[in-house]
């Protein structure tokens, strides 16, 4: 029988989805047979372990990923690059304020300028509206 672990708070970034990751990672090498499940329409569990890029060939049209992946790309330097995924966040939803507020950062920046952890906004957006669609996974 398998076990099943969960871990909850209703507190945000209180190191859930890190938690479930790290612990995945930890029984799996210890040589346990896991499934980590992501639930969250943040889908943060699912890029971390498939990165934000495969995220979006999932689901192209998830805001969210597009602005993680800004934010990975602005923390590289490439300010570009960048840009263009605040774009397609914005361009799916315009009212997603991250992206908005992540954009104004990086615009600020010069290319090959790496943006700084603390700087960037984080937040729990939406994330009830994107709970409420249920085709919310495999929608492109
Ligand atoms: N043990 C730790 N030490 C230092 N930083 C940590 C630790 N665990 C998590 N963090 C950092 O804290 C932040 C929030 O973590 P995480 O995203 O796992 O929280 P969460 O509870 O899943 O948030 P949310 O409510 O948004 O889903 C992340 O930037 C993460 O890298
Ligand atoms: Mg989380």
């Amino acid at each position: 029988m398998a076990k099943q672990i969960a871990l909850f708070n209703h507190k945000g970034g209180v190191s859930k989805t890190t938690t479930t990751f790290n612990l995945g990672w930890m029984l799996a090498k210890k040589g346990k047979r896991v499934i980590i499940v992501d639930c969250d329409p943040q889908c943060n569990l699912t890029g971390m372990v498939l990165g934000f890029k495969k995220c979006l060939e999932i689901n192209k049209n998830h805001p969210q990923s597009w602005g993680n992946l800004g934010i990975c790309l602005a923390m590289l330097g490439k300010k570009e690059e960048s840009l263009k995924a605040f774009n397609m966040a914005l361009a799916i939803d315009p009212s997603y304020s991250p992206a908005k507020t992540n954009r104004i950062l990086v615009e600020s920046l010069k290319e090959g300028e790496e943006l700084k952890e603390e700087k960037f906004v984080s937040i729990n957006f939406n994330k009830e509206k994107f709970l409420h669609q249920k085709s919310f996974v495999n929608k492109n």
